[in-house]
């Protein structure tokens, strides 16, 4: 039986704490709760169960968003038309990235902001990020265009920061000679 989850809207405060390291092993309780994200998003995905389940498509998810203010991310990436890569990072962290600066022009989304924010987030090509997969070992994930975008997304997340926060409100949006746009 799927269950929509609860995620946590922006006003909520637990999105602004900066979250906590794992030091021990994801517990059960918290491995079941990886679970139900994934097939939260992967339905998200998939327009028969989003309709079906009245779901807002989103690729990720980090833990604060559902009230645990602990470093774990989750991101599912439609790679291929219906079908699906999973992401369970623990602990991530961008450990390189390109100099080139990308966006999506079409802006970002996120399951906690519900209303459309228009503008340009300006986001690192390419990342590559080191962490723990849920059992404790390590993993190193190099990702590029839109999964490099989300990774920064969620990553951000950990850190009490909303894609909204990075857009400029002078300027919120770039040109393709200033940036490239996606
Ligand atoms: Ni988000």
């Amino acid at each position: 039986m799927f269950k929509k989850l609860n995620i946590l809207d922006e006003k909520d405060k637990r999105l602004r704490i900066k979250s906590v390291p794992y030091t021990g092993p994801v517990s059960d309780e918290e491995k079941e709760l990886v679970e139900r994200m994934i097939q939260h998003l992967t339905y998200s995905q998939i327009e028969e169960y989003e309709l079906k389940y009245d779901l807002r498509p989103g690729t990720g998810l980090a833990f604060p968003q559902l009230g645990i203010n602990k470093r774990l991310i989750v991101i599912v990436d439609e790679y291929e038309k219906g079908k699906f890569a999973n992401y369970v990072v623990v602990n991530p962290k961008i450990i390189s990235h390109s100099e080139e600066m990308i966006a999506a022009d079409a802006g970002e989304g996120c399951l906690s902001v519900n209303r459309d924010v228009d503008g340009h987030v300006p986001r690192y090509a390419r990342v590559t990020v080191s962490g723990l997969d849920l059992d404790g070992n390590p993993i190193k994930i190099r990702a590029r265009e839109e999964l490099s975008i989300a990774f920064q997304h969620e990553i951000d997340h950990l850190n009490g920061i909303l894609f909204y926060d990075r857009i400029n409100k002078k300027k919120p949006f770039f040109s393709e000679k200033e940036m490239r746009l996606l």
